[in-house]
């Protein structure tokens, strides 16, 4: 079905929202009144009709939106693409496997047709026909995976595996949760996970890094993490952290619902077939207070995750000067009826 695409805003006045529609679909993570790091990872495979899982690449309203506020960021700070020149073969997977999954899920919008290494692409949301041949840097406007990238929501990473070990060694990384390609580019599976609290402790990333050593091509896997978010920035870099982390200071009772943000991270992980690096997809999603409210079973479970949160995650998350102006807000709407595990 073709997806009706909103023009809206990441910044200045703001004016993303999502449609009743797009709220019914929104992934909310949480299957229990309280949270904590865990290897959360399940098989990423395909789910029911109006779900986010519909199609294992997920197209929705804010596409073409997203693909605009992606383009201002690099022109800005063009170091939010970076892919080191041993990885040429990984950002050709990438290319094919992001065209294929997108052509396969919304045809109305994605075409790719392939002769050979003669492709053509057609992105009619974008208003794209690039025809280019397979595997030939020079025939594309840009390097294949930053091209592709810039047709594709969520941040991307792609890491190479050796040693024993994941390398950060390319990124397309424009809406994050405060950390930097710039910065991680060239780290290690552990060394970029170093500002994670308490994870370490409990050996999430030993289990972590192991299984994703193990992943095998055409069984991607997928996790979810969650943050929080003052207006629907999807620009939360440490580079402008001028620009966003004030805002955290603005949060008053009466505009708690319209200004804080449940952001979620769909991350989904796929073995890439020539190079043997795993694409690390980060699909993000946000919703206001307003809009979680309208299901009543999230602004029940919500303050109670808020309330409960262990202080090194309020902390890392970056929510200490606003968590409770929003459990306050959000405590109405909680009527103290039992919640059901999994939902
Ligand atoms: C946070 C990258 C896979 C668990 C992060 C951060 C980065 C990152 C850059 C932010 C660290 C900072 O504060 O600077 C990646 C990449 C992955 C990957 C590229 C794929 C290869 C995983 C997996 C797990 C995991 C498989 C499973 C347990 C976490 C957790 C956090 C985190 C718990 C903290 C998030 C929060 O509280 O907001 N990751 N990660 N990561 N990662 Fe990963």
């Amino acid at each position: 079905m073709a997806i009706a695409f909103k023009q809206e805003t990441f910044r200045d006045d703001f004016s993303y929202r999502n449609s009743p529609g797009n709220i019914r679909r929104f992934p909310f993570p949480f299957d229990r009144d309280e949270y904590m790091y865990s290897v959360n990872m399940e098989p990423h495979v395909r789910g029911r009709a109006g779900t986010v899982y519909e199609n294992l690449i997920d197209v929705d309203e804010h596409y073409v939106a997203e693909m605009h506020d992606r383009a201002l960021v690099l022109k800005e700070d063009p170091l939010r693409y970076q892919a080191l020149p041993h990885m040429m073969s990984a950002q050709w997977d990438t290319l094919e496997l992001l065209m294929e999954e997108q052509a396969a899920g919304y045809p109305d919008h994605f075409t790719l047709i392939r002769n050979g290494d003669q492709w053509r692409w057609i992105n009619r949301p974008l208003g794209i026909d690039d025809s280019f041949t397979f595997g030939d840097a020079s025939t594309l406007p840009y390097e294949p995976f930053e091209y592709i990238t810039r047709q594709a929501q969520g941040d991307f990473c792609i890491v190479d595996q050796r040693d024993g070990n994941l390398w950060m060694d390319a990124g397309m990384v424009t809406t994050q949760a405060d950390w930097s390609l710039d910065f991680d580019i060239g780290m290690n599976f552990m060394e970029w996970h170093g500002p994670v609290p308490l994870a370490h402790q409990i050996g999430v990333f030993d289990r972590a890094l192991k299984f994703l050593l193990n992943l095998q091509q055409g069984k991607p896997t997928r996790r979810f993490n969650w943050t929080m978010t003052i207006n629907p920035r999807l620009d939360t870099s440490p580079e402008n952290y001028h620009k966003w982390g004030p805002d955290r200071r603005t949060v008053t009772p009466d505009n708690v619902g319209e200004k804080v943000h449940l952001r979620v991270e769909l991350q989904s992980l796929w073995r890439l077939p020539r190079s043997n690096a795993i694409l690390f997809v980060i699909r993000c999603y946000l919703m206001n207070m307003e809009e979680l409210v309208t299901v009543p079973k999230w602004a029940r479970r919500f303050p109670r995750v808020l309330k409960t949160l262990p202080p090194e995650l309020i902390d890392y998350k970056g929510l200490t000067r606003y968590r409770e102006t929003t459990i306050d807000w959000l405590s109405k709407y909680d009527d103290g009826a039992p919640t059901s595990p999994g939902i």
